[in-house]
């Protein structure tokens, strides 16, 4: 199957870091726990994001670390206030923890509606997810809108960053300034490592105590750590893909665009999404992601979305494969 579902990086590890990690992960005493704090990798990372270590912690992946701020917070907050369409583990995390879910719909150009947002706030005691940039439409939001928000009374504004590497935008600095805003990353995108489940949050210190507080002090393999720390600490080398990943995006969306009834967004993140004006292309967004799993290639169709395809950056002959099968498919319906 052709993965062009998840928004991993198809290039994986480079061969000497993919050594290197092997290495460390061959030295380890695994009739051992592993370290609870990770003190090599949170300095690694926390190196990488410019902070100091008591300004980081670190998750099993970072969907762990978006429960793991929903169960620090459950007594405090009694909902989730969520702009969508979004990343989904926000709603089935904060439903699992038995808090109530505000969506707030983005407005037509995928943009904060502030007024909604604040409204749901100050209603009642909140967290607040911005999803920065946003997955799945690829943009960012406005700075002053985000800045708007930080400005309500939420109890916490926690801004995820997964994508950050492919825009180069961050809220890191606002997290020093307001101890209410924290920033989730992840190193199953751009590091390309999302077998070893490695998320982090870059926080106030005391609000990285308050969360790590119900972290269970084993979250961490000592493989993970040890096979994550080579890669952060070759960040240089590992994050070269993110160049190859902009430029094969912007080559698939160009090759997309070239099919008659698709037009494509731009995006700030390794993928972007696809609008299929249903007339001209013969055949809706779902039935083309259904056809095109049939054909072995995965690509995402969401409800709340229903005239768009989400398609993940692939290797260029990924992207050719994607744009023969749909001009297979076009050719079909004639
Ligand atoms: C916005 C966003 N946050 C978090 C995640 C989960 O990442 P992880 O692999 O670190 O759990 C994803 C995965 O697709 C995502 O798109």
């Amino acid at each position: 199957m052709m993965r062009l579902h998840f928004n991993e990086n198809p290039y994986g590890l480079s061969p000497d870091i993919m050594s290197a990690a092997l290495e460390e992960a061959r030295e380890l005493d695994l009739q051992f726990y592993p370290d609870q704090e990770a003190p090599e990798l949170r300095r690694a990372l926390a190196e990488y994001a410019g902070v100091s270590e008591d300004q980081l912690m670190i998750s099993n992946g970072s969907d762990d670390m978006i429960q793991l701020l929903f169960l620090a917070h459950m007594h405090e907050v009694e909902r989730v206030v969520i702009p969508v369409p979004t990343f989904g583990m926000y709603r089935v995390l904060g439903e699992i923890m038995g808090l109530e879910i505000v969506e707030i719909p983005l407005t037509e150009d995928f943009e904060l509606d502030v007024a909604g947002l604040s409204r749901a706030i100050d209603q009642a005691p909140s967290v607040v997810v911005i999803c920065h940039p946003n997955n799945p439409t690829g943009n960012y939001f406005s700075a002053a809108d985000i800045d708007s928000i930080c400005a309500t009374d939420a109890r916490l504004i926690a801004v995820d960053e997964a994508y950050y590497e492919f825009g180069g935008c961050s809220m890191v600095d606002a997290t020093s300034r307001d101890p209410r805003v924290v920033v989730i990353r992840t190193l199953s995108k751009a590091f390309g490592v999302a077998a070893l489940r490695i998320g982090y949050l870059v926080g106030h210190p005391d609000k990285v105590a308050e969360i790590d507080s119900v972290r269970q002090p084993f979250n961490l393999s000592a493989v993970s750590q040890a096979m994550a720390c080579t890669v952060v600490q070759n960040a240089d080398i590992q994050l070269e893909t993110v160049d190859e990943l902009l430029r094969g995006r912007e080559m698939m969306r160009r090759d997309l665009e070239g099919i008659p009834g698709l037009t494509t967004l731009s995006s700030e993140a390794n993928f972007f999404l696809v609008r299929v004006d249903q007339g001209t292309f013969g055949m809706d967004a779902g039935r083309i992601a259904a056809e095109l799993k049939e054909r072995g290639i995965l690509i995402r169709h969401f409800p709340n979305l229903p005239e768009f395809l989400r398609v993940t950056v692939g290797l260029p002959e990924q992207s050719a494969a994607l744009q023969d099968a749909l001009n297979d498919l076009r050719r079909q319906v004639d």
